[in-house]
């Protein structure tokens, strides 16, 4: 019985830090607290740019503010550059929507079969720093 507990503790130790260090957002964190591990540099936003622009800009529009020229008929894309969040306005929440996308419906689709989290954050960064231009706080 001992022996078992030690064996668990052991494996705990070994395998837990291996296993968050592989997906970056331990499983199971509630999405605010996530923190955003890539800085907000140049850099990040610059690639987080490019990859909005390939993927957000049909519905979300060039500049972020929900008007883009593919959304769905009867679906409304939010401006991402105001200081409204509908679901969630930390790093983590904005992170979680584009990894997971909003449920039921999904119009906002989940991105986490084409990008990696990594890529994600500098979206996310890429957006903050629209907000940032745009005025919200
Ligand atoms: C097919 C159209 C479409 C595409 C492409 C799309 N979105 Fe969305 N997005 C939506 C819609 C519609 C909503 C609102 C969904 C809802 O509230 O139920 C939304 C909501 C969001 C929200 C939540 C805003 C809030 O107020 O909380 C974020 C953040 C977001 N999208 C980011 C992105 C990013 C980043 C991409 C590109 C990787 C993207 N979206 C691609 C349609 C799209």
């Amino acid at each position: 019985m001992t022996r078992t507990l030690i064996a668990a503790a052991l494996a705990w130790i070994v395998l837990v830090p291996a296993s968050l260090g592989a997906r970056q957002v331990p499983p199971g964190s509630p999405p605010s607290l996530i923190n955003n591990p890539v800085p907000l540099t140049a850099k990040s936003i610059d690639t987080g740019r490019q990859r909005y622009q390939k993927y957000c800009r049909p519905c979300h529009g060039e500049d972020a503010h929900g008007d883009g020229p593919l959304a769905p008929k009867d679906v409304h894309p939010p401006d991402l550059t105001d200081a409204s969040w509908t679901h969630g306005s930390s790093d983590g929440d904005i992170f979680t929507t584009i990894r997971e996308g909003i449920g039921p419906k999904f119009t906002m689709r989940s991105w986490k079969s084409q990008m990696t989290d990594a890529e994600i954050w500098n979206i996310v960064n890429y957006l903050r720093s629209l907000a940032q231009k745009a005025g919200a706080p």
